[in-house]
């Protein structure tokens, strides 16, 4: 799709339709809105009247203009209530419209800035919304059907229209970056939906070196020779027991002047998670093909990064394995060793995230981050505590894990923070290792971070748990059914506040 701005009134626009806005509870149309209602004689108002539109948050009309005006159709779409509006509105919204516009047939849309008027959010920041929802609400999971329910139905251009010529350069710096980060975004997605068959940890080496020569990174890939000579035994282990051999991969974007810090996103690549040799029960076990969707996230993070190329020095790790039982898989009882020297005594060896982000940390910190994010869809007690609305934080300093959720409100991703207290410490001491992989059954997901801290040297350091964020079970306004492609935005907006 095509995105692009132009100065002018939405009513003189020519296009397959064109897209108006409405509050919760306004009694008229205001604004363009209002314009577009006069040269309708007044059809808004009087649906507005009999309540056939309410500008409930994402409630979408379409009329037809009848040649009243130079397009075929108009649309009305719902805000909310006034005081509610914020970019997830405005993001939701955009992701409706331009679903519903393209079952209609539609290819080239226009529409107003919403937000920006009577709603009091910034031109820039709006457009970006627009643009981010209707790039992630128009992406369809159709890869591997040999019928496509929508063929031919293709939105191909959205053309934003605004009266305010000084507002149009904010616009088009909004536009561009919502739809980078909106196509970064459905890359994770299309990735964490693929099978595990055709995902395998070398198909995740691929789509690295892929990103790297679109984006203009450096890429590096580690294969289990060069993971020996690093005595990188945790992430070894993981991938022992399949034919798929583990990859560890780094993506590098220096963006930033030589000798600034470095940071890094570390994700989680588990191409499927069986549980190995503590097999997981049956049920949903399909579901596991997505135990790489922090690996993806990373991937999409960077990718967004090389596009907008923020004045920052950046590590993207991806730490992929296949978790099997065989006869050469690690086992329950065995003592590992991590690149940092630590030695680990399994106990499950589901819990095998851990283990492949306990090499991967200590690799970024060799590489010399001093700032580490990890994300991982880690435990399931994580979706115990928080369900699916929010992933968990866990970290240090707070004053990093804050900006790490400060971030995740810009981009509409919600984050909460667990606790690390002291008395936590206890839960992971091994009689014969240095570390266990496992404690007892409480406080699980802050077990996965005990764990992991003690990978990160002295960097500061927050580690994501994103099970429970990774996909969503139904249809939402811009997130279709199926892997969502949560942290690619968290991440990005995180490098651009470090520049
Ligand atoms: N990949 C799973 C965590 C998970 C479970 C993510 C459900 C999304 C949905 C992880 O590797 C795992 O198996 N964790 C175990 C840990 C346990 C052995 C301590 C879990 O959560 O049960
Ligand atoms: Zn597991
Ligand atoms: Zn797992």
């Amino acid at each position: 799709m095509r995105v692009s701005a132009r100065a002018g009134s939405i009513t003189d626009v020519a296009a397959d339709a064109i897209v108006v806005n409405i509050f919760e509870g306004a009694e008229k149309p205001g604004g363009a809105t209002a314009a577009v209602d006069a040269a309708l004689d007044g059809a808004i108002s009087r649906m507005i009247k009999t309540r056939e539109i309410t500008g409930k948050a994402n409630e979408i009309t379409v009329l037809h203009t009848l040649g009243r005006l130079k397009v075929p159709r108009v649309a009305v779409v719902g805000l909310g209530k006034a005081p509610e509006l914020d970019l997830e509105e405005i993001r939701q919204a955009s992701g409706t419209f331009a679903r519903t516009l393209r079952q209609r047939g539609c290819r080239r849309v226009a529409t107003v800035v919403h937000g920006a008027g009577a709603g009091g959010i910034e031109a820039q920041d709006a457009a970006e919304a627009i643009a981010d929802g209707a790039v992630r609400g128009l992406h369809r999971l159709d890869t591997h059907k040999s019928e496509d329910e929508l063929e031919g139905k293709e939105l191909s251009a959205l053309t934003v229209v605004e009266l305010d010529r000084g507002k149009l350069p904010g616009i088009r710096r909004g536009l561009d970056r919502g739809r980078v980060m909106g196509e970064a975004t459905n890359y994770a997605r299309n990735l964490v939906n693929e099978p595990p068959n055709l995902l395998t940890p070398e198909r995740m080496a691929e789509e690295a070196r892929k990103v790297a020569e679109e984006a203009g990174l450096e890429v590096e890939v580690l294969d289990p020779r060069r993971m020996q000579v690093l005595k990188m035994g945790a992430l070894l282990a993981v991938g022992s027991g399949s034919a798929n051999p583990p990859r560890l991969m780094v993506l590098k974007y220096m963006g930033g002047k030589r000798g600034d810090p470095i940071g890094a996103f570390v994700g989680k690549g588990i191409t499927f998670d069986t549980g190995g040799i503590s097999i997981k029960p049956r049920q949903s076990m399909d579901e596991m093909k997505m135990d790489m969707a922090g690996a993806a996230a990373v991937l999409g993070a960077m990718r967004a990064i090389g596009q907008l190329r923020p004045r920052v020095n950046l590590l993207g790790l991806a730490a992929c394995a296949e978790n099997m039982p065989s006869d050469r898989a690690y086992r329950p009882g065995d003592i590992l060793t991590a690149m940092n020297g630590k030695t680990i005594e399994i106990i499950d060896t589901d819990a095998e995230g851990r283990l492949v982000l306990a090499d991967a940390l200590a690799y970024a910190v060799k590489l010399g981050a001093s700032s580490v994010i990890d994300l991982a869809t880690l435990t399931g007690a994580c979706i115990i505590a928080l369900g699916s609305a929010a992933a968990g934080i866990m970290g240090a300093p707070q004053e990093f894990v804050q900006q790490i959720i400060a971030a995740g409100e810009r981009s509409g991703e919600k984050i909460w923070q667990l606790p690390l207290y002291p008395e936590y410490d206890e839960l992971l001491k091994s009689a014969i290792a240095d570390v266990k992989n496992i404690g007892e059954r409480d406080a699980g997901a802050i077990q996965g971070a005990i764990f992991l801290r003690n990978f990160v040297g002295d960097a500061r350091w927050a580690h994501l748990d994103i099970a429970g964020k990774e996909s969503v079970t139904k249809d939402r306004p811009y997130i279709s059914k199926g892997a969502s492609g949560w942290g690619v935005r968290t991440l990005a907006e995180l490098a651009h506040r470090w520049a």
